[in-house]
């Protein structure tokens, strides 16, 4: 019965064993090599990595700390376009008991005792992005030195807020009287390409690196409380008063946005467009609407809240990529309703529709676009389980949500769209834009998997009969779509003590008899997350990005505290001087081809 199936199914790899060790692991008959690791020089003259001797310079040109989403943009006039282009990458956050010797997690909450104002700001240099250019030579992929491409940009590079909130009240401070100009991008977690060839990348949770106290009438008190204001898991505050609540109550209304950068110009603004919502947001992936508008899929990743697309008022002009250049500062941002029925709808958040008038808070756009979640709970929105990645799928006109998990979901909480108390392992829906249109009003929607082990019963997985053993995952978080419109899936949260395998990449088969059948094909070394699957444009380097390797698995009652002296690993240069580094690494079939066939 089985070999009929496999010969039909698009995903033809020999599956890789899952499991969990101190290395990564890819299927076989592919090579998975690393390109650039946290601390490798990024612009001319980085000094070498010396985790003994950091200092903020250093780390503002060396590539940063742990790399998330990932996109690739061809040269324009490259002899060949999946051979050569740009790289860009997030660098999401921080973990300083990896990072710095001597420092271990307090509890893993409060702001950490050991750190220091150089510290602080080694980590701010190590936050944001980079811009790289790469290249295949002979088969293999290299960072070419000193590009005129390359950049970094950090937790204080200068930025622009544009749209309906620029300028609003809410964003002025004391170094910004006129609310326009912020320093810096921080928790920047996935994102998406342009096709005008700009990167969309996304500020997720910015509660962190905020503490300090609040004035007891501030006005911003709701709106901080409901995006879990101040975070304190930075220590931040301490040395930069714009993060301290106290002295500027206004700064976090600066961040959890999307982030738009031209990537081939190093001297460009990058351009916070608030048109597209402020909440902790994932990702942004887009895509061309059958009109011509762009539509991007957004999710906010928190227990209980939501989905959200953001439509252009304009058509995208493929000729002139510099008619596109404001294009995301005027649309509509629209959050999802899912319906017990299987339809869906999604909701216009539009000053003065509805509920969201002066009597509820609300004087004008930017302030619906400040407190977006709370405009979105107003609106009757669907609280899902953690919205991760929203993908489309041009192939066939889907669009898939990650749900990660939501252990906090009690059985009298369960609805439709999110069936299952205690969620600890997330699921997968599927939406079907009505007419096959991304810009459509309504769509229908079904729960693609349930994810988990389908061998316990009681956690209610609901892969096909197919998938085996190591073809089931928990916790999907970041998604990639190929270009034969095949779904692959990057999990965060799986680890031996809990699933009993490491993090990776599953392939999911979305169509035809074999739906709903997981196939392994990545595996991260122990402690780490897998982020930024992204292939290029013929599908011959998939580009993954391994997060926090090393770091202590939380579910395992005999793992040691992990540190910079003792890490769960020291991937991926396994010198016994070196910590553990997050690296992007360039997958690719040996002996050429597309990737995964
Ligand atoms: Fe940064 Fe939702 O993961
Ligand atoms: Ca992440
Ligand atoms: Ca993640
Ligand atoms: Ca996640």
């Amino acid at each position: 019965q089985g070999a009929p199936r496999e010969a039909a199914s698009p995903f033809p790899f020999a599956e890789l064993p899952a499991g969990s060790d101190e290395r990564h692991h890819v299927a076989a008959g592919h090579d998975a090599e690393i390109l650039i690791r946290w601390g490798d020089p990024v612009l001319p003259g980085a000094p070498a990595f010396d985790p003994r001797n950091q200092t903020p310079e250093a780390q503002a040109r060396q590539f940063g700390y742990n790399n998330d989403f990932i996109g690739y943009f061809p040269l324009p006039g490259a002899a060949d376009p999946a051979a050569h282009g740009l790289l860009v990458v997030n660098h999401e956050y921080t973990n300083e008991e990896l990072m710095f010797p001597g420092l271990g997690r307090q509890d893993g909450k409060a702001a950490f005792a050991g750190m220091s104002q150089d510290l602080v700001d080694i980590e701010m240099a190590a936050h944001g992005g980079s811009v790289i250019e790469v290249k295949r030579v002979d088969g293999r992929w290299q960072v070419v030195p000193d590009s005129r491409y390359a950049r970094r940009i950090t937790a204080t590079t200068p930025m622009t807020l544009t749209g309906p909130a620029s300028g609003s009240d809410r964003l002025r401070t004391k170094a910004d009287p006129e609310g326009r100009q912020v320093l810096g991008m921080i928790n920047n977690c996935a994102g998406g390409t342009t096709p005008w060839g700009t990167w969309l990348t996304c500020e997720e949770n910015i509660n962190y690196y905020f503490g300090g106290k609040l004035a007891a009438d501030s006005p911003e008190a709701r709106n901080h409380k409901r995006l879990g204001m101040p975070g304190n898991l930075y220590a931040w505050g301490k040395y930069h008063e714009r993060f301290d609540l106290g002295a500027e109550p206004n700064e976090p209304n600066r961040f959890g946005w999307v982030v738009e950068i031209d990537p081939f110009d190093p001297a460009s603004v990058p351009k916070k467009r608030t048109a597209m919502g402020r909440f902790k947001h994932e990702g942004a992936a887009g895509i061309l609407a059958a009109d011509g508008r762009y539509v991007v899929f957004q999710g906010d990743d928190e227990r209980f809240d939501y989905v959200y697309r953001f439509v252009t008022e304009a058509k995208v002009d493929l000729q002139d990529r510099s008619a596109n250049r404001d294009i995301l500062d005027r649309g509509t941002l629209f959050v999802a309703r899912f319906d017990a029925d299987g339809r869906g709808a999604w909701l216009p958040l539009v000053h003065g529709q509805g509920p969201l008038t002066p009597e509820n808070g609300f004087r004008d756009q930017a302030d619906v676009l400040v407190e977006t979640r709370r405009a979105a709970d107003l609106l009757g929105a669907t609280k899902m389980d953690r919205p991760e990645d929203v993908e489309a799928n041009p192939k066939t006109g889907k669009v898939y949500v990650m749900l990660t998990n939501n252990s906090k979901r009690k059985a009298d909480q369960v609805d439709a769209a999110n069936p299952r108390p205690d969620n600890r392992f997330g699921h997968i829906v599927e939406l079907s834009p009505d007419g096959r249109d991304y810009a459509a009003p309504g769509f229908a929607w079904e729960v693609l998997v349930r994810c988990g082990d389908p061998a316990i019963a009681a956690v209610g997985a609901t892969f096909s009969s197919a998938t085996t053993r190591d073809g089931w995952f928990g916790m999907p978080d970041n998604c990639s779509v190929d270009g034969q419109g095949r779904l692959w899936v990057a999990t965060d949260g799986n680890s031996a003590g809990r699933t009993g395998r490491t993090d990776g990449i599953w392939a999911m088969e979305t169509e035809g008899p074999g739906r709903g059948t997981g196939k392994h094909f990545f595996q991260v070394p122990t402690g780490a997350e897998m982020c930024g699957p992204y292939f290029t444009p013929d599908d011959t380097t998939f580009f993954v990005a391994v997060q926090h390797p090393g770091e202590a698995d939380e579910e395992d009652p005999k793992a040691e505290p992990a540190t910079f002296e003792r890490p769960a690993t020291r991937w991926p240069d396994f010198d016994p001087n070196l910590p553990p580094r997050p690296a992007v690494v360039a997958i690719t079939r040996r002996g050429g081809g597309r990737v995964g066939t």
